[in-house]
Formats: structure tokens, sequence, C-alpha cells
């Protein structure tokens, strides 16, 4: 991308000086009835037949579509093993992430497992050592829920300053879908654990090569955690664990291990290089804090942004976006024009569910003039959004992971947005 953390520290004092005050609002832009062909005349595709009901067995978007697509930042994806894509937000609405636009994210590329070939094991601290085979986990009782899975690494371009333009590169290593799969707790019952859980942890593997080994506590294990075969009703695909991922509501997107095979039940965490070297926080004074597992609350104005700017001109105008937490439901979202400021709180499109994203929507009339637009989340535990300066007092500007600030779009007259800082 072309921001430099330069160039937005001069935006920043630029813009110091705030929005200027607005004029009164004009007329919404309405589509002219009269004289239109669109709606007069007869056009070519009423005039003859369509394409026939088997020409897609399996649904593609229209090509008008073709833009609302995965995307990565070439200078953070140095080869594509160990990449990273980004879903694509700012495109979309309500708040189920389709699977074939939800980000990637592998640390030895994406496998090709067979269901034949799938096996789970259980040992370490169990009765009985068990091995379930695809059609084992099938024979399980079923749920069904909505989780957002967020990377730890989401936002942690924007530390240092504002960074990347676009809500999908700042914000899209998010997904939320509906996942079918058979309770955790299930299958270490299945096994067979002591009632004294207090202390204990699960070791976690996938079956690609990275592995991507992670400590949990026995605790989140029995309560929520999903094992899980289906995304949105249809088999997970591929790039997100076929056939089998783990799913750890509101909890850092490093645990949801993909292609799982393994769950040991041990005495200690077994500090692996996914949870000491990698997925840790350094601080201000050198240290680093381990064990961040949950997602604080956050949100994003995903439109208007910089890759979805305002076309129609003053008028009525549609600001929305997303929120969530790992720590239960959204309550409240709150956005302001004028960069933090003043707030007005938006509409939930359906009041908050747990560990799930939120879609807000402010239905405002915008003056033409710039605006300095944020959002800040709150959820049911009172937590609210930080700022950035909030965030950088406790955090210091050495972290990577678990940027949940508050992001700025700065809006221009002319309907296009840029990502900036307010301080
Ligand atoms: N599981 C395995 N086996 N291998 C991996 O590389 N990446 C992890 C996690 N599980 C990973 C994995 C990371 S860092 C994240 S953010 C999520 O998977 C991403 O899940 P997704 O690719 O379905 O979006
Ligand atoms: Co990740």
């Amino acid at each position: 991308m072309d921001d430099s953390p330069m160039k937005s520290t001069s935006r920043r004092a630029f813009l110091k000086g705030g929005v200027a005050a607005g004029a009164a609002a004009a007329a919404a832009g309405q589509a002219q009835a009269e004289g239109d062909p669109l709606i007069l005349e007869k056009q070519e595709w009423a005039q003859g037949l369509g394409d026939g009901v088997d020409a897609t067995p399996y649904g593609l978007p229209i090509r008008f579509e073709k833009d609302v697509v995965r995307r990565n930042v070439e200078w953070l994806t140095a080869d594509t093993i160990s990449s990273i894509n980004f879903t694509p937000i700012h495109a979309l609405d309500g708040t189920i992430t389709p699977q074939g636009c939800a980000f990637e994210r592998h640390h030895s590329g994406a496998i090709e497992l067979r269901k034949q070939d799938y096996r789970l094991m259980i040992n370490g601290l169990v009765d009985t050592p068990l091995v379930f085979t695809y059609e084992d986990l099938e024979r399980f009782p079923r749920e069904n829920h909505v989780y957002f899975c967020e990377c730890a690494a989401n936002t942690g371009m924007e530390w240092a300053g504002a960074q990347l333009n676009g809500a999908q590169f700042t914000h899209g290593m998010i997904h939320n879908m509906e996942y079918t799969g058979v309770p955790l707790r299930a299958l270490l019952n299945e096994a067979g654990i002591s009632a004294e859980t207090e202390g204990k942890w699960i070791y976690v593997e996938g079956a690609d090569a990275s592995s991507n080994g992670r400590s949990i506590p026995l605790e989140k294990a029995l309560d929520d955690v999903l094992v899980a075969f289906k995304a949105n009703g249809e088999a997970l695909r591929k790039e997100h664990g076929y056939p089998v991922r783990l799913v750890v509501p509101g909890w850092e997107g490093n645990l949801w291990v993909k292609w799982l095979r393994r769950v040991e039940v041990t005495d200690a965490p077994i500090e692996s290089r996914e949870e000491t070297s990698k997925y840790t926080d350094t601080l201000e004074d050198g240290t680093s804090r381990k064990w961040t597992w949950v997602m604080d609350a956050k949100s994003i104005v995903t439109s208007p942004s910089p890759q979805a700017p305002i076309m129609h001109g003053k008028g009525p105008l549609v600001i929305t976006g997303l929120a969530w937490s790992g720590h239960g439901a959204i309550t409240r979202v709150d956005v302001s024009k004028d960069g933090g400021k003043t707030w007005e709180t938006a509409r939930l499109a359906k009041p908050g569910e747990k560990m799930a994203l939120t879609r807000f929507y402010l239905d405002t009339d915008w003056n033409g003039e710039e605006m300095l637009l944020q959002s800040r989340a709150i959820d049911e535990t009172g937590y609210v959004q930080p700022t950035k300066d909030q965030l950088r007092e406790v955090r210091g500007e050495n972290s990577i992971y678990h940027n949940n600030c508050i992001q700025t779009w700065w809006i221009k007259p002319n309907g296009e947005a840029e990502n900036v800082e307010v301080s």
C-alpha cells in the first residue's frame, strides 16, 4: 500500500483543526423516473430467455460482483504458503461471511485431507485414549452456533500510525459463520477425564506441517469449544480446515486449529512456538504479556470507507459497520462524525449475540462536508472500545497483536475516504 506511517503523522497534524461547521443538508439523490429508458423501455434481457437452471451446478456470484473477493497486502505476504488474505468487509452487509470470501491464514499452506483419511486422537490425562474417524464424530449430538473468528494480528499494522487504506486491510482478518459441530466436551467425556479439572490444559494440534499447536485451559475446552465440520450449512472449505476444525468462541483465531488431529489433556501448558515467540504482546518496557486469549470489544465502519466511498452526494446516507466482543454480546455502538468529539448511538440491526458479529447502522443526512468518521463498541460487561491513544498508553507501540482501537476514516467532500489518525 502507498501509505507510510510518516505520511499519516503529517496528516494527523493537518487534521487537528477538525471538521468545519456544517451547512444545511441538501436534497436527497432521487431516481429520475421521467425520461429514463431503463424503466420506460423494454430491455434486451426481457426479450429472450435467460440461462437454463443447470448452467452453474455450484452457484458463484454474478460477474458484476467480481471485485468482492479476498485480497492480500503484497508487502505483508512474502510468499503464498505462510500467508494471509483479507475478507472484503467493506462490500458485505448483514453479519454472515460467505466461506468463499472469508479470510485465510495458514502457517504452512492449506492441505487437502479426505474425510476417509481423517483421524482425531484424544490422549494424555484421559481414562481411555481414543481415535475418532469422521463418521464417529457424526454420531455425537450436534450443535449450531454463529461465532466470529478474528486473527490476533487483525489491525496489527496500524499500531505505529494509519497504514492501510481500506477496511478490508485494516480489519478484514475476521469472519463470522454458523458452525455445526460436536462440543469438545462430549469427546473428552467419551475418553474420560477426572472430576479434578482445575489447573489442567489441553494441547491442540492440526494435521498440517505447521501443526499450529496451542494450549487451552481445560475449563474453556469443557465450556463452549466446538469440533466443527460445517460452516454456513456446508462442509468447511479446504482453506478453513476441511474436514474438521476447532472453534474457540471469542478467543483469538490462532487457537481455532484447522485440520484438527490431536487433543492432549495435560497438567501444564506446552509453551509452544505459537504461544511464546508469537501471539504474545510486547509491552513498552520490553516484557511480553502472554495468554491474551479473549478478543476485546472492537468495531469498524465498513461503509463509507476508503474502498466504499460515498457515490451519491449529499442527503440521506447510511453509515454502517460491524462490532464484536470476545467477552459476550455487543450492547451499544456509537458513531462519531467529528473524530470523537461528539457521538450518536447507532441502530443495531439485531440484538447483539454472544461472540458473534453485530451489524450497526446510522441512518443520517450528510451535508456534503468532510467527516472524521469513527465507531466505538460497548459490550455486555460495560467495556468501551478504547481510542488509539488510550490503547498505546497501556500497551506502548511494540505490539503487533490484539489492536482493538477506534479507527478513523477521513471522509472528504467528494465522498472519498482515507485512513487517518486523530489525536
Ligand atoms: N490451524 C492450522 N492447523 N494451521 C494454521 O496455519 N492458522 C491459525 C488458525 N488455525 C492455522 C490454524 C490462525 S493464525 C488463524 S487466524 C485461523 O486459523 C484462521 O482461520 P481461517 O484460515 O479459517 O480464516
Ligand atoms: Co491468526
